[in-house]
């Protein structure tokens, strides 16, 4: 369990009541380990958002169990009253819109959270350009947004994302804004971070040429989520 980053037991999520009510997750069981990066896929609707948002203790499950690393998070209802503490410690989500703040430069942007947090400023600005030269952008700090291509944005996410130092990322669609070359260096880095800082990442994707580059594939079907090897999907 110690390596385990993210483990699913028996969760359900429906949404609404009666004649309303749409079952979405209905009994997925799995895990994802520390280093690995796991693309999530299905079709549109099938309920990957949700699923990622349940992990991310966004969204309340029906029922089920989740751990984020040896914390026992949620055992038919949350375990703790303060979800945003659990998401402000733990993940980093990064989705497909980068969300960047336009009038704020780069390093404040990914500055932001832990400063927001009251994390020692010394540190945080020191940890934010090292991660900033890590992805490739160290002469962009002090850009602003809007003068970054689709493909730097999305890396000033990640960065932004990674900033806490999170155990866990979480990635809606990180790649549909991008070209396939672009999607690609932005998997690659991925699974590089997932290896070097001992992350566990679930990484939404449509795109099926991505998934050889991912550890294993994720699948809903049916409200069940099967893993692959993510070559069998190909
Ligand atoms: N708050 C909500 N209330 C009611 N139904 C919802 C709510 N959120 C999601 N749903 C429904 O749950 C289903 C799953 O939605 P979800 O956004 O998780 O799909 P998805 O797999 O992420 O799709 P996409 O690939 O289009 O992003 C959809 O039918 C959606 O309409
Ligand atoms: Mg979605």
């Amino acid at each position: 369990m110690i390596n385990t980053r993210i483990k699913i037991e028996n969760l359900y999520k429906h949404f609404g009541e009666g004649d309303n009510r749409s079952d979405i997750i209905k009994g997925a069981n799995f895990s994802v380990d520390q280093g690995e990066l796991v693309a999530l896929v299905a079709p549109s609707g099938a309920g990957k958002s949700t699923l990622l948002m349940m992990i991310g203790c966004v969204l309340e499950p029906s029922s089920g169990q989740i751990w984020l690393g040896e914390e026992k998070v949620f055992d038919n209802r949350w375990l703790t009253r303060n979800t945003r503490a659990i998401r402000r410690e733990k993940i980093g989500f990064i989705f497909q819109a980068h969300y960047l703040i336009p009038f704020l430069n780069v390093l404040d942007n990914v500055r932001l959270l832990p400063l927001n947090n009251h994390e020692d400023e010394a540190i945080v600005t020191q940890r934010s350009i090292d991660l900033l030269n890590y992805l490739g952008l160290g002469d962009k700090l002090h850009a602003q947004s809007s003068d970054l291509s689709g493909g730097q944005n999305q890396r000033v996410a990640i960065a932004r994302a990674l900033a806490n130092q999170p155990q866990i990322i979480l990635a809606d669609e990180p790649t549909a804004a991008l070209d396939f070359e672009r999607a690609l260096s932005v998997v690659q880095l991925l699974k590089q971070l997932a290896k070097e800082q001992a992350v566990a990442i679930i990484m939404v994707t449509h795109d099926d040429r991505l998934l050889p580059y991912c550890d294993r594939v994720l699948k809903i079907v049916d409200g069940l989520v099967e893993s692959h090897a993510n070559l069998s999907l190909a």
